[in-house]
């Protein structure tokens, strides 16, 4: 066994118990990988993130994801609203609570898991979700754990113009709890409003992502950087790339949120997500590719490419290598967080850690043993000496 195989064996046995929270420094230092991602311009020592939804909801839960090493945290949507409390998008701040983790096949018959549940955005006071953003900044600056609100702003018919107010008011009030600048932010598009019909016109969703990264950044007292976190629309996978394309204004794109069961009428994820995901995100071309030049360390300003992040059933190592080698600099995940604890490898610890555990030192399948195996294939060097994560997302669109 080559010693590097042995090392790997050895340490996912012994983080079984508990994984530390350091790890990234011990990945470089053992095997020499930098596993260094980007989010919204921000180094991350890691490219693993949470996404936007009922996981990180209250401080405790981002207390645990610091202590778990988590590299950023996207906090639950927060609906919009103007000064006089009014929420154009009121239809999204409905209170649900019970969630479901099912199996489900996709159609081309592999089982993974999804999450079935009814609710939709944050359904408490905007005062409760400031305090959480304070948190939030707490822990960031503490901990290092980046914390990133999420909002739903107003979004207009075709001729009708922007709720201004909404975008002024809610942005305001993030900035001023969050203080510093940069404040970054993430604009979800979700897979219920794609199964809304607002989303059954493609000229006003183009409208929308040309138009919203704008009005965030005009509406914000500090500079803002934004993320729009795309949705999977009702059309085919051309308007997906149309999509990225009008969305090019924005400092980065998530691609993309949960598929739509319109008989069911919730949203679903699995394996026809990561699937479809990755298919538009192979298509050369795709925004936030630089083939041959090394990605930018400080934000991009509008004229250049958004970066990409990756964000669909990522269960594994391998499928985080799968989103970077179509240009994805981090990932930002929900139902690997959420699996029966009889699903992780690890025998202790938090779900956040369980999960980090599988997804970096799993001996076959976990970021480790991929990057190690695509450098066997001679597709993947060492620069100083060091593999590089980020290098997957650079070389992305090359001829493999
Ligand atoms: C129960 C649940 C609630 C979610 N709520 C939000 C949300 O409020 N805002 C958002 O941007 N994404 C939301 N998401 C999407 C996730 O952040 C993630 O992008 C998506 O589920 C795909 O990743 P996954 O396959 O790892 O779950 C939610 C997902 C789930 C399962």
């Amino acid at each position: 066994m080559a010693p590097q195989t042995a090392a790997l064996e050895r340490d996912f046995q012994r983080f079984q118990r508990e994984l530390p929270r350091d790890f990234p420094d011990h990945v470089r230092l053992t095997y020499r990988i930098d596993l260094t991602g980007r989010y919204l311009g921000e180094r991350i020592p890691h490219p693993i993130g949470k996404g936007s939804g009922q996981l990180s909801l209250n401080a405790g839960q981002l207390e645990d994801d610091a202590a778990a090493g988590l590299a950023f945290v996207v906090l639950k949507t927060l609906i919009a609203q103007d000064e006089t409390g009014a929420q154009s998008m009121a239809a999204w701040a409905i209170h649900e609570t019970k969630m479901q983790v099912e199996r489900r096949r996709s159609a081309t018959g592999r089982t993974g898991w999804t999450v079935t549940w009814k609710g939709r955005g944050w359904d408490r006071s905007l005062e409760e979700y400031l305090a959480l953003v304070r948190a939030g900044r707490d822990l960031s600056r503490a901990e290092g754990l980046l914390v990133v609100p999420s909002v739903k702003y107003h979004l207009p018919r075709l001729g009708e113009p922007f709720r201004e107010s909404e975008y002024r008011h809610t942005t305001g009030r993030l900035a001023e709890a969050w203080r510093d600048a940069p404040l970054l932010l993430e604009k979800d598009f979700s897979p219920t409003l794609a199964g809304d019909r607002l989303a059954e016109d493609r000229a006003q969703i183009v409208r929308w992502l040309w138009e919203v990264p704008e009005r965030i950044r005009a509406a914000a007292p500090l500079p803002v950087r934004v993320a729009l976190k795309l949705m999977n629309a009702r059309f085919d996978d051309d308007f997906q790339l149309e999509m990225m394309q009008a969305a090019r204004g924005a400092d980065a794109l998530v691609c993309f949120n949960r598929l739509f069961d319109e008989q069911r009428a919730v949203a679903y994820g699995g394996w026809d997500l990561s699937d479809r995901n990755l298919r538009v995100l192979d298509t050369p071309g795709t925004p936030g590719l630089r083939p041959g030049s090394e990605p930018p360390l400080t934000p991009r300003a509008s004229a250049g490419p958004p970066g990409l992040v990756g964000t669909g059933n990522i269960c594994s190592g391998r499928m985080i290598m799968d989103y970077a080698r179509r240009g994805c600099e981090s990932v930002q995940l929900h139902t690997f967080f959420q699996l029966p604890l009889s699903e992780y490898p690890a025998t202790h610890g938090s779900r956040a850690q369980r999960a980090l555990h599988a997804l970096v030192f799993h001996p076959q399948d976990g970021l480790v043993a991929v990057l190690l195996e695509l450098e066997a294939l001679g597709r993947l060097e060492r620069r100083g000496g060091e593999l590089h994560f980020l290098d997957l997302a650079r070389d992305a669109h090359r001829p493999r």
